[in-house]
């Protein structure tokens, strides 16, 4: 595959005092490919949650290089790297990050309207993306009214509203079941092929890495292994 959106070279990190750092990444290189579910997978404390912040802005690395998109992520300013976030980056998180104030609708409208897109069409998008994820039934609830599954379809939704190229997820299933867990993966998965996005995920669950593309092992802040699913499984159609 030629095209690369997510493109680290040579990234380390470490943390700690200068008499006791600890290298978190060392040295590592990663190109991820659109149209792709690519799931990290490894040990406790290998690196995983540093690596997305690493190439998803939210953590600079001591050394190295991102490019997201083709363009130089930490060469960018602040301001312009929370622009190229809004714009083109959507996020799952473990906790799910949802406004408790606010319905699912509007916790999905929010970054639509940050990102200027007027109210009507903000709406329909909001509206398509809930469906999407079997949640136009529900979209009038708040975050305590949903089940965890419904509230990390609802993240989702608010990442793919957006309609971003590159979707980063830090363990988005770890605080589900196993049937949710892994409709929510398939939810991604469908995403990648569909749209054409590029869908960089971590998981603690070996059960869900036959629903990804491609499955990179971690270990140690080191890439161990680097696997293809020739066929990947879906839970759902
Ligand atoms: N802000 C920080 N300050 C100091 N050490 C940190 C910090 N963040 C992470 N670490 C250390 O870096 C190592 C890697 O952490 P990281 O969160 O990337 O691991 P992980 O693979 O995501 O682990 P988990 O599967 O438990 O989420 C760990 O040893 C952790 O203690
Ligand atoms: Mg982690």
């Amino acid at each position: 595959m030629s095209t690369i959106t997510i493109e680290a070279e040579d990234i380390s990190k470490s943390y700690g005092p200068a008499n006791n750092r600890i290298r978190v990444l060392k040295d590592l290189s990663l190109s991820v490919h659109p149209g792709e579910l690519t799931l990290c997978v490894g040990p406790s404390g290998s690196g995983k949650s540093t690596l997305v912040s690493a190439l998803s802005g939210l953590l600079n690395p001591d050394t190295g290089r991102v490019k997201l998109l083709g363009e130089d992520l930490w060469a960018m300013n602040e301001n312009e790297r929370n622009d190229f976030r809004l714009r083109h980056c959507g996020f799952v998180f473990q906790g799910f990050n949802l406004f408790g104030a606010l319905t699912a609708l509007e916790n999905v409208l929010l970054p639509l309207s940050f990102m200027g897109i007027p109210a009507i069409e903000a709406r329909e998008r909001a509206q398509v993306a809930l469906a999407e994820v079997g949640l136009a039934a529900r979209s009038h609830l708040l975050p305590a009214e949903l089940s965890g599954g419904e509230k990390q379809r609802t993240a989702i939704a608010r990442a793919i509203a957006k309609n971003p190229s590159l979707i980063f997820a830090d363990e988005p299933t770890s605080a589900l079941d196993k049937e949710n867990g892994q409709r929510v993966v398939d939810i991604l998965h469908r995403f990648a092929r569909t749209r054409g996005a590029t869908i960089l995920g971590v998981t603690h669950d070996p059960r869900l890495l036959s629903h990804a593309d491609r499955v990179i092992h971690l270990e140690d802040g080191l890439i161990l292994r680097d696997t293809r699913n020739t066929e990947t499984a879906f839970s759902h159609p």
